[in-house]
């Protein structure tokens, strides 16, 4: 590069002509007539080609933020978690195999009795594992009767040592694998009974049906579900990580994330497209950030990851020097994928409901967040305290920490040499924030109320209509509370964010 030196005739260096480039803070949304009341404003939108979600928010891929406890609660209400993978193959198998099996119509791992056993040995098994009732079953599995607290109410005290064949209901209502919802209702309304046993033709128990477990999937109307109904569930894989994505895609993921730190590289590439070959599930690249990098995925992706260091946890920008200001990073990777209709997910960055909003104007389909949402009481890690106020731990996936638990190839580094690692994130802790529920809330609230601003009732209308006025910095301090000591704290702001 030629240095440019004052008052030198010379003109700039090509590289010193230097692109601005933009992020939350630098915009607000443009107001414009509305006839939109913000709970009207659907929030319906893709986090990938096959896979559609009522809340367009996804929970990040880190060891301190999404497991399968808060993959199922925020697929219950609408958005997708992505499971990290600082687990074992095994682990994460199961961790999948739980989400799937959450909400499921008919129990499979159903608590059974055997006619021989008494009455007391029944009823103290069914209070330690937290269940009113049991299908009672031959050692082949044959569905001989059921047994309930009101079965063996009557027993207590003067039959407890009679055999639960004595005890049981012995005219069993089953149904069989196909039952719906409906029809289980049908069922149980009928025959006044809380339990059905799912069978095969042989009368084999396969599963149960409870009323317990229909009513709480209505719950959840606007939960995130496959095509059989399960909760949708996301993990992040390797890029190189073929067997995990293999596995992932067997045990039922429905969106794999090639997690890494920078995918603009021919090898992850490669590898990503081969993965997209393999797998039934929906393959999502990233992270990127610019347009070439979106012109290179965008034959095989089913979706695109933006964000080169935007995180709250990440030092990528200041370690590397690399990145790109969140705005304009979405803005150019969603010029090129809305013209393949690819979905583009925002990752990083949002601290407010208002980022969000801002993300999804400058052309992302849903965003991803992990600061938001790492105080919850469904994120992993417990809760501590600090001089009198709670926190959870919260740490880049870079960080010493967890590259040390196994996520250091995300930045493509390892220290199987045994050097010291090159951390491009932190640890820190988050303030406790309570349920996923009412922060989601908060959340989707937020961003339904910029919807209204702009007078758009779904989110490509949205995305068509919302245009951006550049702030200043005298407009950013505007924008906070400015002037007044904050007495009480608000449920959507902190300043400390
Ligand atoms: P927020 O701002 O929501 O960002 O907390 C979450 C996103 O940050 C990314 N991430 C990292 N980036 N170093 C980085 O440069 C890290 O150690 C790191 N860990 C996570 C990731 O994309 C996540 O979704």
């Amino acid at each position: 590069m030629t240095a440019y030196m004052a008052n030198e005739s010379e003109p700039f260096s090509e590289k010193l002509r230097v692109p601005e480039a933009l992020t939350f803070d630098d915009v607000l949304l443009r107001p414009k007539e509305s006839h939109v009341e913000p709970d009207e404003a659907n929030t319906a939108s893709h986090v990938s080609k096959n896979v559609e979600v009522n809340v367009p928010v996804l929970t990040a891929a880190m060891d301190t933020v999404t497991e399968s406890d808060m993959a199922i609660a925020m697929a219950r209400h609408g958005g997708l978690g992505v499971m990290h993978r600082n687990m074992t193959v095994d682990e994460m198998v199961s961790e999948i195999e739980r989400v799937k099996q959450a909400d499921e119509l008919i129990i499979r791992d159903v608590v059974t009795a055997s006619p021989d056993q008494t009455v007391r040995e029944v009823d103290e098994m069914m209070g330690r594992q937290g269940v009113s009732g049991a299908p009672v079953v031959s050692d082949d599995g044959e569905v001989l009767g059921i047994i309930s607290g009101t079965d063996i109410r009557p027993y207590l005290e003067v039959g407890e040592s009679d055999a639960v064949r004595e005890a049981m209901t012995d005219e069993v209502i089953t149904a069989n694998e196909d039952v719906t919802p409906r029809e289980a209702l049908e069922l149980m309304y009928e025959h006044k009974i809380e339990r059905v046993p799912v069978v095969d033709d042989e009368n084999r128990l396969v599963g149960l049906v409870t009323m317990a477990g229909i009513l709480q999937r209505r719950e959840y109307d606007s939960a995130a579900r496959d095509e059989d109904g399960h909760l949708r569930a996301g993990v992040a894989v390797g890029p190189f990580e073929l067997d995990r994505a293999r596995a992932a895609d067997e045990a039922g993921a429905d969106v794999l994330f090639i997690d890494c730190a920078h995918a603009h590289n021919r090898d992850v590439i490669d590898s990503a497209r081969e993965i997209k070959d393999e797998v039934d599930a929906d393959v999502v690249v990233g992270n990127i950030g610019t347009r070439e990098a979106a012109r290179d995925v965008i034959d095989f992706a089913d979706g695109v990851k933006v964000g080169i260091g935007p995180g709250s946890i990440c030092t990528t920008r200041v370690v590397t020097g690399a990145g790109m200001p969140q705005i304009t990073a979405i803005a150019q990777v969603a010029d090129v994928a809305s013209q393949h209709g690819v979905p583009v997910i925002a990752d990083g960055g949002i601290r407010y409901s208002g980022d969000a909003i801002k993300a999804i104007a400058a052309g992302a389909d849903a965003v991803m967040l992990g600061s938001y949402f790492a105080g919850t009481d469904e994120a992993p890690g417990r809760v501590i305290t600090m001089n009198g106020k709670k926190y959870k731990q919260y740490r880049g996936m870079g960080s010493v920490g967890a590259m040390k638990s196994g996520g250091g190839d995300r930045y493509l580094k390892d220290d199987e040499d045994g050097e010291e690692f090159v951390p491009e994130g932190v640890e820190a802790a988050t303030p406790y924030k309570g349920t996923l529920e009412s922060e989601l809330h908060q959340l989707v609230g937020g961003m339904q109320s910029g919807m209204g601003y702009v007078g758009a009732e779904s989110i490509p209308e949205f995305k068509e209509r919302a245009e951006f006025v550049r702030v200043s910095s005298a407009g950013q301090q505007e924008s906070h509370p400015h002037d007044v000591v904050i007495t009480d704290e608000a449920p959507n702001y902190s300043p400390e964010s």
